[in-house]
């Protein structure tokens, strides 16, 4: 029997799977009908410090290799979350893992510490979110304020901080350096990749907002590269995610250099996917005879 368990900055986890944000809400759609206690974690939707309704409709675009989105931070704010949610999903057995963005450094330091009292395990802080002017990719493109809000995180936080890094950039081992040098406990990457899609007939694009970001498996080779860059840049634990549907996917990823991975969008099609991919890579490991999965972490080999 394969040993699924992995631990992700100081958390432990019973298996390297999580949800990733915004693809489960906070579990409570997908509770219903569905063990959360199959999951090693949950990503929660991206919280805000107050409640947003986000970009105007169309604001999602399916594509052939993925999906477009341009939500835009919908969520009921911080607040709400600790009230209505965050109890519910304790009664489970799994890693909470809480994604914030904020407006300025001090928004991410409000929430920090706010959802670190409320007991969640691990803070994403999202610096990545290509729909939104404030607090998206302003943050995460640019070192220095990558660097400032992380510090502001660290600095009100009791639990782990992760960083969720961008893919909209030429050189992303730049970000994570200064992401790590200001404090981090892990990264988590990557985040949506900037697209466009255009309706031939009405000659507009699609989505009201022009563009948006795009997840699914046309960007898993874009993930799997970014992970192994930053792997081999910085000393810190990385959760995984870009496209992942199956075990082999997974296997990519933590070959790269991945602790642990999340799944997104295939939640949509399939909200067993995480499931299947926990089975499919402890198979995987099994066959290969490897006794634990966490060996898989950056084990690619040079050619
Ligand atoms: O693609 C994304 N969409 N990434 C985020 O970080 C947030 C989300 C949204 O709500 O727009």
């Amino acid at each position: 029997k394969v040993d699924q368990s992995v631990v992700l900055a100081g958390v432990k986890m019973k298996n390297p799977v999580v949800v990733a944000s915004g693809t489960f809400g906070f579990g409570r759609e997908y509770g219903q009908f569905y063990n959360l206690n199959e999951l090693g974690g949950i990503c929660c939707k991206g919280l805000t410090l107050h409640r947003r309704e986000g970009n105007p409709s169309p604001r999602i675009a399916e594509t052939p290799m993925g999906i477009l989105n341009s939500v835009g931070l919908q969520n009921p704010g911080v607040d709400a979350f600790i009230a209505e949610e965050l109890p519910e999903l304790r009664t489970h057995d799994l890693a909470i893992i809480a994604n914030i963005s904020g407006n300025t450094p001090e928004e991410y330091g409000i929430m920090c510490e706010k959802l670190s009292a409320a007991g969640v395990d691990m803070i994403e802080v999202n610096i990545s979110c290509p729909n939104v002017k404030a607090g998206g990719l302003a943050y995460g493109t640019k070192p220095e304020l990558a660097a400032e809000v992380t510090r502001m995180a660290k600095a009100h936080s009791t639990v782990p901080v992760m960083v969720k890094l961008s893919p909209n950039v030429t050189d992303i081992t730049e970000i994570a350096r200064a992401v790590a040098d200001a404090g981090a406990d892990a990264l988590s990457l990557i985040n949506t990749l900037r697209g466009m899609r255009i309706d031939v007939n009405t000659h507009r694009p699609i989505l009201k907002m022009n563009t948006g970001g795009l997840s699914g498996p046309a960007v898993l080779p874009v993930a799997v590269r970014m992970v192994w860059e930053v792997a081999n840049a910085v000393d810190l634990p990385i959760l995984g995610m870009g496209g992942v549907a199956k075990g082999a996917d997974a296997a990519q990823l933590m070959l790269a250099g991945a602790s642990a991975v999340a799944v997104g969008t295939a939640c949509f099609a399939d909200p067993y996917a995480p499931v299947k991919v926990r089975d499919e890579l402890a198979a995987l490991a099994e066959m290969q005879g490897i006794s634990k999965v966490s060996d898989f972490t950056g084990a690619v080999k040079p050619w």
